[in-house]
C-alpha cells in the first residue's frame, strides 16, 4: 500500500500535559512510521484568539517543538514545522477565502462554541469574534490543502472543520475545473478523556493539568491533590473507585489490570488510604514518563531546536510552493 500523506497541527501553547501526550503525541509518534507525516506548529491558530498578547509565542513554540520531539516525534520520519514559517499557507488561506460561502463558515458547530467560550453575553462575543477567528477552519483547510493531506489526526471536535475543508477541496476543484485537491479524511483515534486534578477537563488555563516536563516531585504533589471518594475520608473508611472521579481514572490510564483489581479490592475493603492509593498512581506517572523526560533533558539547546524546526519548514515549503503553483495555474493567476 503506498504510503498516505497525513497532516495534523498542534497549537503552542507552551509545556504540553499529560491530556496531550496520551491524546496527540503518542498518536502522532506512531503514525509517523505508517504515512508520510507533517506535523506542524499552529501559531497562527493562537492569534486567532490570543492577539493581544503574544510575548510569550516564541518560547512556547519552542517548548511544544521540545515536548514534540521528546515524546518521541522523529524530525528524520516526519517533517515538523511552524506554521508561520509557510508563507503559501497564508496565501492559500486568502484564496480559498474566495471561494468559501459565508455561511458554510458560520454554520461550523465547532466554531459557535469556541464563540459561546469566548463570552457568555452575544455582546461580547460580538467585540471578541473577529475576522481571523471566523476563518480559523479556513485556515486549517489550507494547512491541510498546501501539502495536499489526505489523512488527518483530529479530536472529535475537529471533525465538523474537516466537512468543511472536504467542501471547500470539492468547490475548488469543480470550480476550476482540477483534480489538485484530495478530500482530507479525519483519522479519529479513541484516546482517554483525561481529567485534571480537580475533575474538570485537563487544561492549562484551568490550572490542573500535569505536565509532560513536570518533575516527579511535582507530579506527585498533584497527584496528591487530586479528587478520590468523598465518602472515603479516612484510612478505615471503605470507598469506591468507581466514584473516585479522578485518581482511579488516572489508575485506568496508567495501570496494568492486575494493579486495577488489586486497587479496587484495597479501596473497597478499606485496606489502604487515599494518599498511599495517590503515592502509588504518581510512580505509575512518573514511570511512565521517565524516558520522555530524560529525553526532554538533553534538548536545552534552544539553537539546535530552531535548527531542526529550520530544516522542516524548509522541506515543508517544498511541497506547499508546488502545491501554490498549481493553484495559481488553475486560477489562471501568475507566479510572479
Ligand atoms: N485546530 C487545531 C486545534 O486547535 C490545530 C490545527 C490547526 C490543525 N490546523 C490544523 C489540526 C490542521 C489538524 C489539521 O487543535
Ligand atoms: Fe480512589 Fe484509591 Fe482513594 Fe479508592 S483508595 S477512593 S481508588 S484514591
Amino acid at each position: 500500500m503506498p504510503k498516505k500523506r497525513l497532516l495534523s497541527g498542534i497549537r503552542p501553547t507552551g509545556s504540553l500535559h499529560i491530556g496531550h501526550y496520551l491524546g496527540v503525541l503518542n498518536n502522532w509518534a506512531k503514525l509517523q512510521n505508517e504515512h508520510e507525516c507533517f506535523y506542524f506548529i499552529a501559531d497562527w491558530h493562537t492569534l486567532t484568539t490570543k492577539y493581544k498578547d503574544t510575548s510569550e509565542l516564541q518560547e512556547d513554540i519552542l517548548e511544544v517543538a521540545k515536548d514534540l520531539i521528546s515524546s518521541g516525534i522523529d524530525p528524520n520520519k516526519a517533517t515538523l514545522y511552524v506554521q508561520s514559517a509557510i508563507p503559501e499557507v497564508a496565501e492559500l488561506h486568502l484564496l480559498l477565502s474566495m471561494v468559501t460561502y459565508q455561511n458554510w463558515v458560520e454554520r461550523d458547530p465547532t466554531l459557535k462554541d469556541m464563540v459561546r467560550l469566548l463570552a457568555e453575553d452575544a455582546e461580547k462575543a460580538k467585540e471578541e469574534v473577529t475576522y481571523g477567528l471566523l476563518g480559523y477552519p479556513v485556515l486549517m483547510t489550507s494547512d491541510i490543502l498546501s501539502v495536499l493531506g489526505e489523512l488527518v489526526p483530529v479530536g472529535r471536535d475537529q471533525v465538523a472543520h474537516l466537512e468543511l475543508t472536504r467542501d471547500i477541496a470539492r468547490r475548488f476543484n469543480y470550480i476550476y475545473k482540477t483534480n489538485l485537491f484530495p478530500e482530507p479524511k479525519p483519522l479519529l483515534t479513541e484516546t482517554p478523556s483525561v481529567p485534571g486534578i480537580d475533575g474538570r477537563k485537563m487544561s492549562k488555563s484551568l490550572n490542573n493539568d500535569i505536565k509532560i516536563i513536570d518533575s516527579e516531585k511535582v507530579t506527585k504533589e498533584k497527584v496528591l491533590k487530586m479528587i478520590t471518594d468523598p465518602k472515603k475520608i479516612k484510612r478505615s473508611d471503605a470507598g469506591n473507585p468507581d466514584d473516585c472521579q479522578v485518581a482511579y481514572k488516572h489508575y485506568e490510564i496508567f495501570a496494568d489490570k492486575k494493579t486495577l483489581e488489586l486497587v479496587r479490592e484495597e479501596c473497597k475493603g478499606a485496606k489502604i488510604g487515599c494518599v498511599d492509593c495517590k503515592t502509588r498512581l504518581s510512580e505509575l506517572i512518573n514511570n511512565s514518563f521517565t524516558n520522555i523526560r530524560k529525553k526532554r533533558e538533553t534538548l536545552k539547546n534552544d539553537k539546535e531546536i530552531l535548527e531542526i524546526l529550520d530544516i522542516g519548514n524548509k522541506k515543508a515549503r517544498q511541497v506547499t510552493k508546488h502545491t501554490l503553483e498549481k493553484v495559481r495555474e488553475a486560477m489562471k493567476l501568475k507566479s510572479w
